[in-house]
């Protein structure tokens, strides 16, 4: 069965309440697809505003993160058993900026990860390696070991549902994207490592590309064999959103 392709955008920590209102709904009253499934994932604040507005659409909405503990002590996070209860389907776990910026490893990335899939949410786990990475030729090393990590305890019925972003980190937010090649062959690469560790469900596993994606590049990554949507930071923002959507 043919992989349906996901675009989701991240917003990360971006716009007003009001733009935020009236961005989505701008992309309402665009976005009207079936090839492709999208993703809207906004600041946890904006999440029950933006559902309301997609409310009725095709346009599905994600959060950026999630707390592995159900409940408890735990100032100022947001539990995926919340996100569950508010119906948010997607949650991104593992995105290079947490694991930057709030100390998130591998081992975190699996617990979340394996919380989301508990609570029924899709877990949009992030992959990638650094510019230095990449010119020492560690690419493959640093992705596998980061995916199996990821998916460590993982069933094969939790494989069939989780999304993979491979996001190199010196193409996010630099304007220097991936090449298709670049993209496609670590992409591929991740597909084979959970051919090798779960069998043909790998042919079922929706894995992204994410890094400067934009209208004008969209069409030739979506396109390539392995590459199955994109994870889409600044480019999400504009009104230019719906043309990566529309890609083809
Ligand atoms: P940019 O598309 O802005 O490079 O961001 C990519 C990203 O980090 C999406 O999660």
């Amino acid at each position: 069965m043919a992989r349906k392709k996901i675009v989701a955008g991240n917003w990360k920590m971006n716009l007003s309440p009001r733009k935020a209102e009236k961005f989505t709904k701008e992309m309402r009253s665009v976005i009207n697809t079936d090839n492709v499934e999208v993703v809207m994932c906004v600041p946890f604040v904006y999440l029950t505003m933006v559902q309301e507005i997609l409310d009725g659409t095709k346009i599905k909405i994600g959060a950026q993160n999630m707390h592995y503990a159900d409940e408890g002590a735990y100032t100022g996070e947001i539990s995926g058993k919340m996100l569950s209860r508010m119906k948010v389907p997607y949650v991104i776990v593992g995105h290079s900026e947490r694991r930057e910026y709030f100390a998130e490893t591998d081992t975190t990335v699996n617990i979340k990860a394996l919380k989301a899939l508990s609570h029924g949410l899709i877990p949009i786990i992030c992959i990638g390696e650094t510019l230095k990475q990449r010119e020492f030729e560690r690419t493959f090393e640093v992705i596998s070991k980061q995916l199996a990590i990821a998916i460590h305890d993982m069933s094969e019925e939790d494989i069939a549902k989780i999304v993979i972003a491979y996001e190199p980190i010196w193409a996010i937010g630099t304007g220097k994207t991936a090449t298709k090649e670049q993209a496609e062959e670590v992409c591929a690469a991740i597909r084979e490592q959970l051919r090798t560790q779960y069998g043909d469900i790998a042919d079922s596993v929706r894995i992204l590309y994410g890094g400067s994606v934009n209208e004008k590049n969209a069409n030739e990554l979506f396109n390539m064999p392995n590459i199955d949507g994109g994870l889409v930071g600044g480019a999400s923002l504009k009104p230019s959103f719906e043309k990566v959507v529309h890609y083809q």
